[in-house]
């Protein structure tokens, strides 16, 4: 399936109403909560390093992990012009190998996990995960949530004209499976003013909270909240975005 290709040279554009500060004080917030020192940090699915280059500002040890070479590129490309200099490795989260341990905390921001479809899969990051954390060290990540993808995305369309940027999205959720396949076409503007188009698939799983919520058990983590939307309040069934603090506690 063709993820994060061309469209990774774009995202930054497309993305560029997120809000990325706020959202990295939300998760040193989070650290500050559980009173947990934390100094290096792994990212898994850390795209184009929207969060790996502040926080490696702000003097983290960071190692980042990617499926996408496309993604990373961007990701050197951005850190290079900033000064900043960061471990990229790039590898499938589903075969998740690495063997630094001891790690204060792992942290995966904007919904990578909902990329990994199968159980088998994701059980396999969650207990790599577990192994890799010091005692008491933190594993943070957020999913969009099943309501989101299942009834927000799901088989609607979207789409957005801008002046050199104008995509289509098509999504079809299937209900069996609990995946939302996204047809997107690109058409960038060239220097010549034509239009360029490309298409990309990506598919999303939609998982409940019980449901991830089981499978980190399984992987031993057993002090587990969840927090809805960049608050920290419970999640009510209808947020669009769901975080989940685990600590490894011995
Ligand atoms: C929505 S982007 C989030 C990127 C970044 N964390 C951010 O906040 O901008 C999802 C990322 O997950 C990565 N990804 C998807 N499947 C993956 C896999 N199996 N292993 C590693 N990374 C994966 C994609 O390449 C993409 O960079």
């Amino acid at each position: 399936m063709k993820q994060y290709k061309d469209f990774a040279f774009i995202y930054d554009e497309l993305m560029n109403e997120v809000d990325y500060d706020g959202w990295v004080k939300y998760i040193e917030d989070i650290i500050k909560s559980e009173n947990v020192k934390v100094q290096n940090i792994l990212e898994l699915a850390c795209g184009t390093g929207n969060m790996t280059i502040p926080l490696t500002k702000k003097n983290y040890d960071i190692a980042a992990i990617d499926i996408s070479e496309e993604m990373l590129s961007v990701a050197r490309e951005k850190a290079e012009k900033e000064g900043v200099e960061l471990v990229l490795l790039q590898q499938d989260l589903a075969e998740l190998d690495f063997d630094i341990p001891n790690l204060d905390c792992i942290l995966c921001a904007c919904d990578g996990f909902n990329y990994i479809t199968y159980d088998d899969d994701l059980e396999h990051v969650f207990k790599k995960s577990y192994e890799l954390l010091k005692k008491d060290g933190l594993f943070i990540f957020d999913i969009s949530s099943f309501y989101k993808l299942s009834t927000i995305l799901g088989n609607n369309m979207y789409g957005e004209n801008r002046e050199e940027i104008a995509y289509m999205w098509q999504n079809y959720f299937d209900e069996e499976e609990n995946l939302v396949e996204m047809e997107l076409a690109f058409f960038i503007k060239d220097e010549d003013g034509k239009f360029e188009r490309f298409e990309e698939v990506h598919q999303q799983r939609a998982y409940t909270q019980e449901e991830i919520i089981d499978l980190l058990k399984v992987a031993g983590f057993e002090h587990i909240k969840t927090y809805a939307d960049f608050t920290f309040e419970s999640p009510s069934g209808e947020d669009e975005r769901i975080f989940f603090v685990c600590k490894k506690v011995l």
